[in-house]
């Protein structure tokens, strides 16, 4: 991907930010939250850890992993859309519940030169980033670059259905049903046939496991969902863990 298409992808973000949150939520019948939930769950996200959110967007993560109780020591949400930061960013104002939410940082970066330093975190997760890179592997290897000895990558993200009896349902779904809920929704169809589209391109399950493992990770494991068109990856960066 070149540095024009990347700049697509950034504006493209901005547009959609308002009603980001709201379209995902009916596109998937609420099931982002559940697969969010997994997410955390599978980074073995604990008490007192440090967390990184890449292409953290509207912050959906983070406010998953502070309302499953984790209490963290350091939560940064990295992205570099403007638009869905400052929606992150009034989440946390209107809710002044948790105290957790004042402590987040929200960082606008690239995925594929985060800021920060080396063996910074302890669980690095992404959500829908690795079908928007130019270079999935570079976004891995920042990725194993910040997290500390014994830390935990996780990744969740659409992937290319194998075919079943369920095929023709789903390909209806993806390609006529979701491009016409983000025109009414959002007003912004383009968007929503980029999601078919980047999909079925993108990487199946086996082969960013592979990359996963030639970055470095080990232990990789994936789990998928929904009729196989979401899949979770994780794997740990070798050392020991921090207690
Ligand atoms: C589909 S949204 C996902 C947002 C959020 N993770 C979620 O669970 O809803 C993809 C996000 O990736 C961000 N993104 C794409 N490429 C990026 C890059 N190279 N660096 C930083 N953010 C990026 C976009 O700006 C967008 O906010």
């Amino acid at each position: 991907m070149t540095k024009e298409n990347s700049n697509n992808i950034k504006d493209m973000f901005n547009k959609i930010s308002p009603r980001y949150v709201l379209m995902n939520k009916l596109m998937t019948f609420g099931q982002d939250r559940y697969w969010r939930r997994e997410l955390i769950r599978l980074s073995g996200l604990k008490d007192d850890n440090s967390l990184l959110d890449v292409a953290t967007g509207t912050g959906d993560v983070i406010f998953e992993a502070i309302q499953n109780g984790i209490k963290l020591n350091k939560i940064t949400g990295l992205d570099f859309s403007t638009g869905m930061l400052d929606v992150a960013r009034s989440a946390t104002r209107n809710n002044t519940a948790d105290p957790n939410l004042k402590e987040i940082n929200w960082i606008e970066g690239d995925a594929l030169k985060l800021p920060f330093e080396n063996t910074s975190f302890n669980v690095v997760t992404s959500a829908y980033l690795m079908r928007n890179v130019s270079d999935i592997d570079a976004a891995f290897t920042e990725q194993y670059r910040v997290l500390k000895p014994g830390g935990r990558v996780a990744c969740l993200d659409t992937t290319p259905q194998a075919k079943s009896i369920m095929s023709p349902f789903i390909n209806f779904y993806l390609i006529k049903i979701i491009p016409f809920l983000g025109s009414l929704i959002s007003g912004n169809k383009s968007a929503y046939t980029y999601l078919p589209k980047t999909t079925k391109a993108f990487k199946t399950a086996e082969e960013l496991q592979n990359i996963m493992i030639k970055t470095g990770f080990k232990n990789v494991s994936w789990k998928k969902y929904m009729f196989g068109t979401i899949a979770i990856h994780w794997g740990d960066k070798e050392g020991p863990t921090d207690e």
